[in-house]
Protein backbone atom coordinates (compact mmCIF):
# COMPACT_ATOMS: atom_id res chain seq x y z
CA UNK A 1 0.00 0.00 0.00
CA UNK A 2 2.88 2.47 0.91
CA UNK A 3 4.88 1.76 -2.41
CA UNK A 4 1.54 2.32 -4.51
CA UNK A 5 0.68 5.97 -2.26
CA UNK A 6 4.36 7.08 -2.85
CA UNK A 7 3.91 6.10 -6.66
CA UNK A 8 0.55 8.28 -6.59
CA UNK A 9 3.12 10.67 -4.98
CA UNK A 10 5.85 10.76 -7.48
CA UNK A 11 3.57 10.78 -10.63
CA UNK A 12 1.50 13.26 -9.27
CA UNK A 13 4.90 15.41 -8.96
CA UNK A 14 5.86 14.75 -12.76
CA UNK A 15 2.86 15.47 -14.25
CA UNK A 16 1.56 18.51 -12.27
CA UNK A 17 -1.74 16.66 -11.29
CA UNK A 18 -3.64 16.57 -8.21
CA UNK A 19 -6.49 14.37 -6.92
CA UNK A 20 -9.76 15.76 -5.51
CA UNK A 21 -11.59 13.54 -3.43
CA UNK A 22 -15.05 13.90 -2.54
CA UNK A 23 -15.78 12.79 1.42
CA UNK A 24 -18.05 9.89 0.33
CA UNK A 25 -14.84 7.85 -0.92
CA UNK A 26 -12.93 5.85 1.49
CA UNK A 27 -10.30 6.89 3.75
CA UNK A 28 -7.77 5.63 1.72
CA UNK A 29 -8.41 7.75 -1.29
CA UNK A 30 -9.28 10.95 1.31
CA UNK A 31 -5.56 10.23 2.65
CA UNK A 32 -4.25 10.83 -0.56
CA UNK A 33 -6.37 13.21 -1.93
CA UNK A 34 -4.95 17.00 -2.52
CA UNK A 35 -8.38 18.34 -1.92
CA UNK A 36 -11.47 16.67 -0.05
CA UNK A 37 -14.48 18.63 0.15
CA UNK A 38 -18.59 18.52 -0.84
CA UNK A 39 -19.89 19.22 -3.84
CA UNK A 40 -19.84 23.17 -3.60
CA UNK A 41 -16.49 23.20 -2.83
CA UNK A 42 -14.96 20.63 -4.99
CA UNK A 43 -16.78 22.92 -7.46
CA UNK A 44 -14.66 25.91 -6.66
CA UNK A 45 -11.46 24.14 -5.87
CA UNK A 46 -11.11 23.09 -9.53
CA UNK A 47 -11.43 26.54 -10.69
CA UNK A 48 -8.66 27.47 -9.09
CA UNK A 49 -6.10 25.22 -9.21
CA UNK A 50 -3.37 25.65 -11.67
CA UNK A 51 -2.54 21.78 -12.30
CA UNK A 52 -2.74 20.42 -15.69
CA UNK A 53 -4.37 16.87 -14.33
CA UNK A 54 -7.24 16.09 -12.22
CA UNK A 55 -7.82 12.99 -10.80
CA UNK A 56 -12.10 13.52 -9.54
CA UNK A 57 -12.26 10.25 -6.85
CA UNK A 58 -16.41 10.99 -7.38
CA UNK A 59 -19.02 10.18 -9.60
CA UNK A 60 -19.57 11.07 -13.01
CA UNK A 61 -21.53 14.67 -12.54
CA UNK A 62 -18.66 15.56 -10.79
CA UNK A 63 -15.64 14.89 -12.95
CA UNK A 64 -18.25 16.52 -15.76
CA UNK A 65 -18.85 19.45 -13.68
CA UNK A 66 -14.86 19.87 -13.17
CA UNK A 67 -14.03 19.32 -16.96
CA UNK A 68 -16.83 22.07 -17.92
CA UNK A 69 -15.49 24.87 -15.67
CA UNK A 70 -12.22 23.94 -16.45
CA UNK A 71 -11.93 22.99 -20.37
CA UNK A 72 -8.31 23.08 -20.91
CA UNK A 73 -7.25 20.55 -18.38
CA UNK A 74 -7.36 16.75 -18.13
CA UNK A 75 -10.02 15.58 -16.10
CA UNK A 76 -9.30 11.90 -14.95
CA UNK A 77 -11.83 9.48 -13.42
CA UNK A 78 -10.37 6.86 -11.48
CA UNK A 79 -13.64 4.72 -12.41
CA UNK A 80 -15.74 5.47 -15.26
CA UNK A 81 -18.54 3.43 -13.75
CA UNK A 82 -18.89 5.57 -10.77
CA UNK A 83 -22.56 7.29 -11.24
CA UNK A 84 -25.09 8.68 -9.19
CA UNK A 85 -28.32 7.21 -9.74
CA UNK A 86 -30.32 10.52 -8.93
CA UNK A 87 -28.22 12.32 -11.75
CA UNK A 88 -30.80 10.82 -14.42
CA UNK A 89 -33.92 11.07 -12.79
CA UNK A 90 -35.21 14.18 -14.56
CA UNK A 91 -36.15 14.52 -18.04
CA UNK A 92 -36.03 17.46 -20.65
CA UNK A 93 -39.46 16.49 -21.58
CA UNK A 94 -40.29 17.58 -17.96
CA UNK A 95 -38.20 20.10 -18.14
CA UNK A 96 -39.99 22.11 -21.13
CA UNK A 97 -43.76 21.19 -20.47
CA UNK A 98 -42.91 23.16 -17.01
CA UNK A 99 -41.54 25.85 -18.99
CA UNK A 100 -44.60 26.26 -20.96
CA UNK A 101 -47.00 25.66 -17.69
CA UNK A 102 -45.54 28.78 -16.14
CA UNK A 103 -44.21 32.00 -17.43
CA UNK A 104 -41.17 32.96 -14.90
CA UNK A 105 -40.49 29.82 -14.12
CA UNK A 106 -36.71 29.38 -12.91
CA UNK A 107 -35.23 25.65 -13.34
CA UNK A 108 -33.19 25.05 -10.76
CA UNK A 109 -30.56 21.79 -10.94
CA UNK A 110 -29.22 20.10 -8.06
CA UNK A 111 -24.95 19.63 -9.13
CA UNK A 112 -25.98 15.59 -8.96
CA UNK A 113 -27.46 15.73 -12.24
CA UNK A 114 -26.16 14.85 -16.18
CA UNK A 115 -24.82 17.68 -18.15
CA UNK A 116 -27.78 17.49 -20.33
CA UNK A 117 -29.87 17.97 -17.54
CA UNK A 118 -27.85 21.40 -16.36
CA UNK A 119 -28.08 22.71 -20.06
CA UNK A 120 -31.69 22.96 -19.85
CA UNK A 121 -31.58 24.67 -16.51
CA UNK A 122 -31.03 28.18 -15.30
CA UNK A 123 -29.03 28.07 -11.90
CA UNK A 124 -27.18 25.12 -10.54
CA UNK A 125 -26.98 24.64 -6.94
CA UNK A 126 -25.28 22.29 -4.15
CA UNK A 127 -27.01 21.10 -0.90
CA UNK A 128 -24.48 23.90 0.92
CA UNK A 129 -26.34 26.51 -1.31
CA UNK A 130 -29.56 25.65 -2.56
CA UNK A 131 -31.90 27.63 0.32
CA UNK A 132 -29.59 30.51 -0.36
CA UNK A 133 -29.76 30.66 -4.06
CA UNK A 134 -33.23 29.84 -4.19
CA UNK A 135 -34.04 32.30 -2.03
CA UNK A 136 -32.22 34.95 -3.82
CA UNK A 137 -33.92 34.30 -7.45
CA UNK A 138 -36.81 36.80 -8.45
CA UNK A 139 -38.45 34.38 -9.99
CA UNK A 140 -41.54 32.77 -7.98
CA UNK A 141 -42.32 29.46 -9.68
CA UNK A 142 -39.56 27.00 -9.14
CA UNK A 143 -39.17 23.90 -10.97
CA UNK A 144 -36.24 21.89 -8.50
CA UNK A 145 -34.74 18.87 -10.08
CA UNK A 146 -34.15 16.24 -9.44
CA UNK A 147 -34.39 15.34 -6.38
CA UNK A 148 -37.64 15.48 -4.55
CA UNK A 149 -36.16 15.21 -0.74
CA UNK A 150 -33.45 18.53 -1.31
CA UNK A 151 -36.67 20.26 -3.35
CA UNK A 152 -38.80 19.87 -0.51
CA UNK A 153 -36.42 20.68 2.04
CA UNK A 154 -35.58 23.76 0.42
CA UNK A 155 -39.29 24.50 -0.41
CA UNK A 156 -39.41 24.66 4.02
CA UNK A 157 -36.87 27.13 4.23
CA UNK A 158 -38.25 29.36 1.06
CA UNK A 159 -41.74 29.39 1.68
CA UNK A 160 -42.46 32.41 -0.13
CA UNK A 161 -41.58 30.70 -3.68
CA UNK A 162 -43.89 28.23 -5.43
CA UNK A 163 -41.36 25.10 -5.27
CA UNK A 164 -42.35 22.25 -8.11
CA UNK A 165 -41.37 19.15 -7.11
CA UNK A 166 -39.79 16.34 -9.50
CA UNK A 167 -39.73 12.77 -8.78
CA UNK A 168 -36.06 11.85 -7.98
CA UNK A 169 -34.29 10.84 -5.29
CA UNK A 170 -30.81 9.59 -4.07
CA UNK A 171 -31.33 5.34 -3.20
CA UNK A 172 -28.72 5.57 -0.83
CA UNK A 173 -30.31 8.43 1.74
CA UNK A 174 -34.13 7.71 1.35
CA UNK A 175 -33.14 4.22 2.67
CA UNK A 176 -32.90 5.25 5.97
CA UNK A 177 -35.01 3.55 8.04
CA UNK A 178 -37.46 5.89 10.70
CA UNK A 179 -37.18 2.89 13.14
CA UNK A 180 -33.13 2.60 13.07
CA UNK A 181 -32.93 6.45 13.74
CA UNK A 182 -35.62 6.04 16.47
CA UNK A 183 -33.83 3.65 18.22
CA UNK A 184 -30.38 4.89 17.67
CA UNK A 185 -32.03 8.37 19.55
CA UNK A 186 -33.30 6.34 22.30
CA UNK A 187 -29.84 4.26 22.89
CA UNK A 188 -28.03 7.80 23.00
CA UNK A 189 -30.75 10.00 24.13
CA UNK A 190 -27.81 13.17 24.11
CA UNK A 191 -26.72 12.72 20.81
CA UNK A 192 -27.71 15.12 18.30
CA UNK A 193 -28.54 13.88 14.84
CA UNK A 194 -26.93 15.36 12.12
CA UNK A 195 -28.59 14.94 8.55
CA UNK A 196 -27.74 15.54 4.76
CA UNK A 197 -30.78 17.19 2.95
CA UNK A 198 -31.33 13.87 0.69
CA UNK A 199 -33.16 12.43 3.58
CA UNK A 200 -36.52 11.80 3.63
CA UNK A 201 -39.41 14.36 5.68
CA UNK A 202 -39.62 11.91 8.20
CA UNK A 203 -35.77 11.65 9.24
CA UNK A 204 -35.46 15.56 8.57
CA UNK A 205 -38.27 15.82 11.00
CA UNK A 206 -36.44 13.44 13.56
CA UNK A 207 -32.95 15.44 13.28
CA UNK A 208 -31.26 18.73 14.56
CA UNK A 209 -29.29 19.92 12.53
CA UNK A 210 -29.84 19.49 8.19
CA UNK A 211 -26.89 19.93 5.83
CA UNK A 212 -24.34 19.42 3.15
CA UNK A 213 -21.47 16.90 4.09
CA UNK A 214 -18.82 20.17 4.90
CA UNK A 215 -21.46 21.52 6.62
CA UNK A 216 -21.91 18.83 9.02
CA UNK A 217 -18.45 18.31 9.37
CA UNK A 218 -18.28 22.16 10.55
CA UNK A 219 -21.60 21.86 12.98
CA UNK A 220 -19.67 18.79 14.04
CA UNK A 221 -16.41 20.45 15.09
CA UNK A 222 -17.81 23.89 16.35
CA UNK A 223 -20.42 22.08 19.01
CA UNK A 224 -20.16 21.71 22.59
CA UNK A 225 -22.02 18.57 22.13
CA UNK A 226 -19.89 15.59 22.41
CA UNK A 227 -22.17 13.06 20.67
CA UNK A 228 -23.83 13.10 17.13
CA UNK A 229 -25.68 10.15 15.44
CA UNK A 230 -24.74 10.98 11.44
CA UNK A 231 -27.52 10.53 8.78
CA UNK A 232 -24.99 10.63 5.69
CA UNK A 233 -23.29 8.21 3.86
CA UNK A 234 -20.18 7.05 6.03
CA UNK A 235 -17.28 7.91 4.07
CA UNK A 236 -18.45 11.31 6.17
CA UNK A 237 -16.48 9.17 9.13
CA UNK A 238 -12.95 9.41 7.91
CA UNK A 239 -12.67 13.62 8.65
CA UNK A 240 -15.33 13.32 11.72
CA UNK A 241 -13.06 11.62 13.22
CA UNK A 242 -9.86 12.92 12.46
CA UNK A 243 -10.84 16.16 13.20
CA UNK A 244 -13.15 15.74 16.24
CA UNK A 245 -10.62 12.48 18.26
CA UNK A 246 -12.91 13.62 21.27
CA UNK A 247 -16.55 13.37 20.25
CA UNK A 248 -18.22 9.93 19.53
CA UNK A 249 -20.19 9.42 15.92
CA UNK A 250 -22.54 7.33 15.18
CA UNK A 251 -22.63 6.17 11.08
CA UNK A 252 -25.44 4.42 9.13
CA UNK A 253 -25.30 0.39 8.90
CA UNK A 254 -22.73 -0.41 6.43
CA UNK A 255 -25.77 -1.10 3.62
CA UNK A 256 -26.41 2.69 3.20
CA UNK A 257 -22.93 3.10 1.40
CA UNK A 258 -22.54 4.82 -1.98
CA UNK A 259 -21.19 1.78 -3.76
CA UNK A 260 -20.30 4.30 -6.53
CA UNK A 261 -18.28 6.50 -4.52
CA UNK A 262 -16.01 3.12 -3.14
CA UNK A 263 -15.72 2.22 -6.74
CA UNK A 264 -12.48 4.83 -6.46
CA UNK A 265 -9.53 2.90 -4.92
CA UNK A 266 -5.55 3.62 -5.16
CA UNK A 267 -4.80 1.25 -7.84
CA UNK A 268 -7.10 2.69 -9.81
CA UNK A 269 -5.64 5.94 -9.13
CA UNK A 270 -2.44 5.05 -10.17
CA UNK A 271 -3.74 3.66 -13.02
CA UNK A 272 -5.32 6.55 -14.56
CA UNK A 273 -2.09 8.83 -12.99
CA UNK A 274 -0.02 6.24 -15.34
CA UNK A 275 -1.78 5.65 -18.60
CA UNK A 276 -4.16 8.98 -18.64
CA UNK A 277 -7.41 6.90 -19.48
CA UNK A 278 -10.82 7.36 -18.80
CA UNK A 279 -10.58 10.89 -19.24
CA UNK A 280 -13.81 12.79 -19.50
CA UNK A 281 -15.22 14.36 -22.35
CA UNK A 282 -17.74 17.03 -22.86
CA UNK A 283 -18.78 18.11 -26.09
CA UNK A 284 -18.17 22.20 -27.17
CA UNK A 285 -22.33 22.70 -27.30
CA UNK A 286 -22.81 20.91 -24.03
CA UNK A 287 -20.30 23.23 -22.11
CA UNK A 288 -21.10 26.61 -23.49
CA UNK A 289 -25.08 25.61 -22.56
CA UNK A 290 -24.43 23.86 -19.05
CA UNK A 291 -21.60 26.44 -17.85
CA UNK A 292 -24.01 29.00 -17.77
CA UNK A 293 -26.12 27.96 -14.85
CA UNK A 294 -22.81 26.10 -12.73
CA UNK A 295 -21.69 29.85 -13.11
CA UNK A 296 -24.44 31.36 -12.10
CA UNK A 297 -24.28 28.86 -9.02
CA UNK A 298 -20.65 29.76 -7.95
CA UNK A 299 -21.37 34.06 -8.54
CA UNK A 300 -24.86 33.65 -6.73
CA UNK A 301 -23.21 31.42 -3.54
CA UNK A 302 -20.31 34.29 -3.18
P1 LIG B 1 -22.69 17.19 -0.85
O1 LIG B 1 -23.17 18.32 -1.67
O2 LIG B 1 -22.99 17.34 0.58
O3 LIG B 1 -21.26 16.93 -1.15
O4 LIG B 1 -23.49 15.89 -1.27
C1 LIG B 1 -23.27 15.26 -2.47
C2 LIG B 1 -23.98 14.00 -2.55
O5 LIG B 1 -23.87 13.26 -3.50
C3 LIG B 1 -24.85 13.64 -1.46
O6 LIG B 1 -25.38 12.38 -1.65
FE1 LIG C 1 -25.68 10.06 -5.78
FE2 LIG C 1 -26.74 9.33 -3.50
FE3 LIG C 1 -24.33 8.44 -4.13
FE4 LIG C 1 -24.72 11.02 -3.48
S1 LIG C 1 -24.97 9.23 -2.14
S2 LIG C 1 -23.53 10.24 -5.21
S3 LIG C 1 -26.75 11.38 -4.37
S4 LIG C 1 -26.26 7.97 -5.20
Amino acid sequence: MESIVNQINELKKQKNAIIMAHYYTTDEVQRVADYVGDSFYLAKAAKNTNADIIVFCGVAFMGESVKILNPEKKVLMPDMNADCAMAHMASVETINKMRERYEDLAVVCYINSTAELKCHSDVCVTSSNAVKIVKSLPNKNIFFIPDQNLGRYVKKEAPEKNIILNDGYCPVHVKIDEKWLKDMKSEHPNALVLTHPECTDEIIKLSDYIGSTADILKFAKNSDKKEFIICTEDGVSYPLKNNNPEKVFYFLPKEYRCLDMKLNTLNKILHVLKTEENEVFVSDETREKSLKPLDTMLEMAK
